[in-house]
Parts: C-alpha cells; sequence; structure tokens
C-alpha cells in the first residue's frame, strides 16, 4: 500500500482561498447503476412509510398516515405495488450482474475478501491510535460490502416473508400453520432493522461523513477518490483499470452463453409475480365502524291493510268481510284452543266468545270486549283504524252472518 499517490501539495495562496469544488473525474455508477439505485430508493421508502404504520398501528404517527392515505386499504395496496417495484428492480439486478460478469468478465468487486480482514483489523488500529491512517479500501470498502450483501439478505427475506402473508393459502401447501405468524414477525423485525440500518448506517456514512453524491451524478472526484478508495485511485494511476477490448466475436458468443441463464431469471420472476399480483384475496376487508342498528324490534303496532277489497257497508258481513279480515289478523293467536279462550275462526266460535265470556255484543259495538281491546289499540294483533270502523259498524248492524 506504500505505493499510494500523495495528494498534491497545495501553493500557500491556495491554501487560504475558500475549497474550489474539484471537477468530477472518476467514473462510478453507470445510468444502469444510478437508476436501480433511485428506484430502489423510492420503493424502500414507499415500502417503509406504509409497512412500519401497519406494524406499529396504534401509533399516532400511523394513525395520521393512514388517515392522509383515506385508510390502510391505500395503504396496503401501495405497500403491494411497491413491493412489486422492488422485485422488478431486484429481477433487473439479478440478470444485471451475470451480465458484466459472463460478458465483460467484470471482476467481482462487491464480495467481501481476505483484503477486507485487513482492513477491518486496520481500521481497528486506527481507532485505536495505532495506526496514523485509515485502511486503503479498493473500489469498494468492507462496510459497503456489508452494505450490499445486507440489502440482498434483506431483501430476499422480505419477498418470500412478504409473499407467505399475501398468499397464506399456499404457504401452508408447504408448511405448518405457525409459518404465517412466523413471516409476520421476520417481515416487522427485517423491516425495522432495515429502516435503522439506513437511517443510522447508511445516512451516516454517505450524508453525514462526507456527502457522496457520485450514487447520483455517477462521478467522484480525485479527492473523494484519495480519501474514499485509494487503493483503486492507485490502480487507476498505474494504467491496471483499463478494461481490455474485447472482440466483437467474444463478446457476441458470451452473450449466447448469457441467454439461457436470463431466461430462466426471467421465466422464475414472471411466475413469482404472476402468484403475487392475480392469486390469493385473503385479507380481512376493514369496515368503517359507526352504523347503529336496532338490536331489538318489536312487533309492528300498525298492520298491513287486508288484501280484500273494502266493501260497501250493504255487504258487510260476517262471510264477506269480517270472517276473512279477522282469520287473516288473529287466528295465529286465537285460532282453536286459543290464546284466553277465544277461538274466531267460524262465526258461531266468535260468537260464543272468549273464556270470560262474549266478546261480541250484537247491535252494541261499545260494549264488546273485541272491539274495546282494538280500540284501546297495542294488541299484538292490531286492527288499522278503517278496518275497525267496519268492524264497528258490523256489530251496530247486528253483527250478520250472511
Ligand atoms: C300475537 C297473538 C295475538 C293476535 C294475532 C291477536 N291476539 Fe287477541 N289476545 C292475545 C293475547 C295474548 C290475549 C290475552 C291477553 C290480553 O288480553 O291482552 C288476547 C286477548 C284478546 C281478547 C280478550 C279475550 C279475553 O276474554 O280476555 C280479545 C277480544 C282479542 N284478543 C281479540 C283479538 C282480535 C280481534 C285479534 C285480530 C284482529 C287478535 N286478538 C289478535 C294475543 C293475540
Amino acid at each position: 500500500m506504500n505505493k499510494l499517490p500523495k495528494m498534491p501539495r497545495l501553493a500557500r495562496r491556495d491554501r487560504k482561498r475558500p475549497v474550489v469544488q474539484p471537477q468530477p473525474e472518476y467514473k462510478r455508477f453507470d445510468l444502469l447503476q444510478r437508476s436501480e439505485h433511485i428506484l430502489f430508493l423510492l420503493s424502500f421508502t414507499l415500502l417503509a412509510l406504509t409497512g412500519l404504520p401497519q406494524k406499529f398501528p396504534l401509533s399516532p404517527i400511523s394513525d395520521w398516515i393512514f388517515g392522509m392515505l383515506g385508510g390502510v386499504e391505500t395503504a396496503r395496496a401501495i405497500h403491494h405495488l411497491s413491493a412489486i417495484a422492488m422485485i422488478i428492480m431486484s429481477t433487473v439486478h439479478i440478470l444485471e450482474v451475470p451480465y458484466r460478469l459472463i460478458v465483460f468478465r467484470t471482476p467481482i468487486t462487491m464480495i467481501p475478501w481476505l483484503d477486507d480482514v485487513r482492513h477491518v483489523w486496520d481500521d481497528i488500529l486506527y481507532y485505536l491510535g495505532f495506526r496514523k491512517h485509515k485502511a486503503y479500501y479498493g473500489r469498494y470498502s468492507y462496510a459497503e460490502k456489508m452494505e450490499y450483501l445486507s440489502l440482498i439478505w434483506g431483501t430476499v427475506v422480505m419477498a418470500i416473508t412478504g409473499f407467505m402473508m399475501w398468499n397464506p393459502i399456499t404457504t401452508l401447501k408447504f408448511l405448518p400453520g405457525e409459518a404465517i405468524p412466523a413471516a409476520k414477525a421476520a417481515h416487522g423485525g427485517e423491516a425495522l432493522l432495515a429502516v435503522l440500518a439506513i437511517i443510522i448506517w447508511h445516512f451516516y456514512h454517505v450524508h453525514i461523513k462526507m456527502f457522496n453524491k457520485s450514487m447520483f451524478t455517477g462521478y467522484m472526484s480525485r479527492e473523494e477518490m484519495h480519501h474514499e478508495h485509494p487503493a483503486e485511485l492507485a490502480a487507476i494511476d498505474e494504467g491496471k483499470k483499463v478494461a481490455p477490448k474485447i472482440p466483437l466475436k467474444t463478446l457476441t458468443l458470451r452473450r449466447l452463453m448469457y441467454l439461457p441463464f436470463a431466461g430462466v431469471t426471467l421465466a422464475a420472476a414472471g411466475f413469482a409475480l404472476f402468484y403475487l399480483v392475480d392469486y390469493e384475496n385473503t385479507a380481512i376487508n376493514y369496515a368503517p365502524p359507526g352504523e347503529t342498528a336496532k338490536v331489538f324490534a318489536p312487533l309492528p303496532t300498525q298492520t298491513p291493510l287486508p288484501t280484500q277489497a273494502v266493501p260497501t257497508p250493504a255487504a258487510l258481513t260476517w262471510t264477506s268481510f269480517v270472517g276473512p279480515l279477522l282469520q287473516q289478523k288473529c287466528t295465529v293467536c286465537h285460532g282453536v284452543n286459543g290464546v284466553a279462550g277465544l277461538n274466531l275462526t267460524t262465526y258461531s266460535d266468535a260468537m260464543k266468545g272468549a273464556t270470560t265470556g262474549p266478546v261480541i255484543v250484537s247491535n252494541d259495538a261499545a260494549n264488546s270486549l273485541l272491539y274495546q281491546i282494538q280500540s284501546a289499540g297495542g294488541h299484538p294483533g292490531q286492527l288499522q283504524a278503517n278496518e275497525l270502523e267496519f268492524i264497528k259498524q258490523w256489530i251496530d248492524a247486528g253483527a250478520p252472518e250472511n
């Protein structure tokens, strides 16, 4: 590591001046990588904003977020859509990395290696004061590699446990019932871990320790490279980082080798998405509160009008009107062996009256118990006013049978 170039010493007059931002010099991320980062950032944020309130539904912040979104249903829909976006993004990454490895033979730089163990050791010595400077990182520091690997691990865990909760019935074909609450616990716990890792670890490294814009601009200045990736900068300066020219024929051959892998990946991703989006609907829909319902419904005191046509007074007899009316409205209770010994099925039964005596006194409705009880209102089987009026007329007319 002693090959590391020294930073050019600044002339005295330059030292006093405010530091001028150096021009970006070293390309770190291409457009595809930057787009993946932005898409991941967006879907991650949406997933966190709609997921954490579901994990902590009783918190006032969750309440506020659900209120803003118009309910937990919307939050759930956004959560599912963002998950689909993240799965698509991850599929792009799964397609991209082997393409770089197989077709361009790009060196693997994201996997921790022996160098990283030494860097960790060097950094521990540095933090304890036994070394003057931190370890000389290459293209990626061990911290960045670990973050990348945790992101992959986290995404896999979240995708699997998310799928289990999204499709519990399918899941239970392969796993016991405990798997669903276990998936829920893992999903929520991993989510919290991921959000805290981003806010504490990632934000500290890329925003607070230094404002690292390279993931958005694609470039890093020489000074930033010198601080963050000195070993890589040294390798670039020594001309070791020039990508070899690959003949078109070789490229085509490698692309053909890559094709089967791409096909299998795309098929698997398509299958997974199809099952996610167009499958089980097992979530219980949220029912808005506030509906009032009567739990006790008393018998209606007003019964509907009789079906038969209202006859003229001349035809007001038991056979033509009174009999059918009472049979319809009273014999449920006052039939054979009726309530209070009253049977209103036939004319003769009705004229016999109840256990206490007759209920119909010919020519005197006012003194007939039937008329009195019905006039009082609120009887379990209640006649309507106009029906009762005809009963009165009928009794006063001598209560004729025919
Ligand atoms: C749902 C059952 C029910 C229906 C239908 C019903 N009643 Fe009654 N009725 C009773 C009961 C119970 C009593 C005894 C208690 C009371 O007097 O309220 C009674 C009592 C009576 C009595 C008094 C009997 C006595 O000697 O005490 C008369 C008269 C009477 N009903 C007339 C009628 C007429 C007329 C109709 C049809 C329009 C009718 N009821 C429909 C339940 C019913």
